[in-house]
């Protein structure tokens, strides 16, 4: 699986050009892609701006030597290339199981050209095996808890590793829906657009044309 998503993040990788300002995505599949640039900085002389989309990609970049920059700082990035949980027949996904989605929506919705690379355990007919994240404000987060429950989505909180509730790096926290299968990935992101409190979520419905897969036979792109 290692091998699968380093492939896919050393493809991604080629379709960074000199001079471009680029969108770095979060994740274990975006952390290779990530590594690549360091490596083409390294070798090539590569000259690039990264805007990152985490703390720990913020970490990473830094320690390889990329320049960056915030997504204020920029007009607009050029290609942001990122992870995904999920991916649909219509190239629909869920996002954020790292946590990342705010922040990764938000690159996204201000980058030319937008690319997900994953292995091939992501794709799936309709969205709904992978948990549904919902970034919320901390002040009234009960409630929203609460109107997920009824609503039958099955919530559970995103947990740190000491069992409290995660705080996002835009210091909110996270509701995991658990909907075995999402037919309407619109629907919901609308629903969920309009719930006072939440944030972002992790639907991220017709935003990327192009999906680099990798599988035992190689890496193939779907648009
Ligand atoms: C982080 C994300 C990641 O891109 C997504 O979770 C995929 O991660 P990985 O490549 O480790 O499977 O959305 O918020």
């Amino acid at each position: 699986m290692e091998n699968l998503k380093k492939q896919v993040g050393i493809k991604a990788a080629e379709f960074v050009k000199d001079g471009m300002i680029v969108g770095l995505g979060t994740g274990s599949t975006a952390a290779f892609f990530v590594e690549e640039l360091g490596r083409r900085i390294h070798d090539e002389g590569l000259n690039i701006i990264g805007v990152t989309t985490s703390s720990v990609t913020s970490e990473q970049a830094s320690k390889l030597g990329i320049p960056l920059k915030s997504i204020d700082e920029v007009d607009f990035v050029d290609l942001t290339v990122d992870g995904a949980d999920e991916i649909d027949s219509k190239l629909n996904g869920i996002k954020g199981g790292g946590a990342a989605l705010l922040m990764e929506k938000i690159v996204a919705t201000y980058s030319h050209d937008y690319i997900w690379i994953v292995d091939e355990s992501k794709l799936s007919e309709n969205l709904g095996s992978f948990k549904v994240p919902v970034e919320v404000i901390p002040y009234g987060a009960e409630q929203i808890f609460r109107k997920f429950t009824t609503a039958g989505y099955a919530p559970t909180w995103r947990e740190d590793d000491k069992g409290n509730k995660l705080i996002t790096d835009m210091h909110h926290y996270l509701i995991d829906l658990h909907i075995s299968e999402i037919k309407h990935p619109e629907q919901l992101a609308q629903e969920l657009d309009l719930t006072v409190g939440v944030v972002e979520h992790g639907l991220f419905n017709n935003m990327v044309k192009k999906v680099i897969v990798a599988d035992h036979d190689g890496v193939k792109i779907i648009e």
